[in-house]
């Protein structure tokens, strides 16, 4: 007999796979031991960059109290396309998102919290007009607080192409882009890493959109995209470092 579509529905689709099959049992929890031999590196380089900007002090605006902050934090679509971002914005930005706070020596940490301290997550911006960067995209290293330049070109519009299409990108001043290397945390939480990239980067947007907020910006989160063509962009495999989330940011048009 032909099961009906109701039937049919109730099969476990790959949502709900995901969630049964990363769940924490206790017999799933034995018997997994920390290799510690081979632990992923902490820091994403590219050695073939030979332009590093090394970043300003970040510069934040001190009459920003936390309460209007979040009362004013809105995700902002419409741009200001020709005023540039001062470069000691985007460094605060940069700073509240994933910046160094404490040193503890073998590892840091920084301004927004990790699943296991890994910190699996990496910046890449993709500059439209920022003052002193050529447009392009640029990898954020967080321990030498250091733009890498790992690809020259206005990339604005077939950024917003890959993202559905949305516009915004094209006038954000700048987008940001959120990477996981899966296996910095797969290496200790196996798939379950897979729940915990995507709430390290929700972690990390809100500090964005907090920080935009306080220096004057737009922000928009931005999970709508093509993973492909995005993937593309920045030159990363899609598996082993796979685009999770971005973020346009510019000047609210009037
Ligand atoms: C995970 C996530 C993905 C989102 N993706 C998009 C997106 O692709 N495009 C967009 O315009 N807004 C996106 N947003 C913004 C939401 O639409 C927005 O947060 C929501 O409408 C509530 O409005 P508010 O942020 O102004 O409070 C996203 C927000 C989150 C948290």
């Amino acid at each position: 007999m032909k099961e009906s579509g109701k039937e049919q529905n109730k099969q476990p689709a790959i949502g709900e796979k995901f969630q049964e099959e990363t769940k924490y049992t206790p017999e799933k929890l034995g018997g997994h031991y920390l290799d510690w031999e081979h632990m992923p590196e902490r820091y994403k380089n590219y050695p073939e960059s030979t332009l590093k900007i090394k970043l300003p002090e970040a510069a934040f605006s001190k009459d920003a109290h936390l309460r209007d902050i979040i009362q004013r934090r809105r995700s902002v679509r419409n741009y200001t396309p020709n005023l540039a971002l001062p470069l000691e914005t985007l460094s605060a930005l940069l700073w509240a998102t994933q910046g160094i706070t404490a040193d503890a020596g073998e590892y840091q940490f920084r301004s927004a919290p990790s699943a296991g301290g890994l910190y699996p997550i990496e910046t890449y911006i993709m500059a439209r007009a920022v003052d002193g960067l050529e447009q392009g995209i640029y990898h954020f290293r967080p321990y030498a607080f250091d733009l890498e330049f790992i690809k020259p070109g206005d990339f604005s519009r077939a950024l917003a192409q890959a993202a559905l299409g949305q516009g915004m990108i094209a006038n954000a001043q700048a987008t940001f882009i959120w990477t996981a290397i899966v296996e910095r945390s797969k290496w200790k939480y196996r798939q379950r890493a897979y729940r915990y990239i995507y709430l390290d980067a929700g972690h990390i947007a809100q500090n964005l959109y907090l920080a935009g907020t306080a220096a004057g910006l737009g922000v928009c989160g931005i999970a709508a995209f093509f993973d492909d063509p995005s993937n593309a962009l920045i030159g990363v495999d899609g598996t082993e470092e796979t685009v999770l989330y971005m973020a346009s940011i510019g000047w609210p048009a009037k």
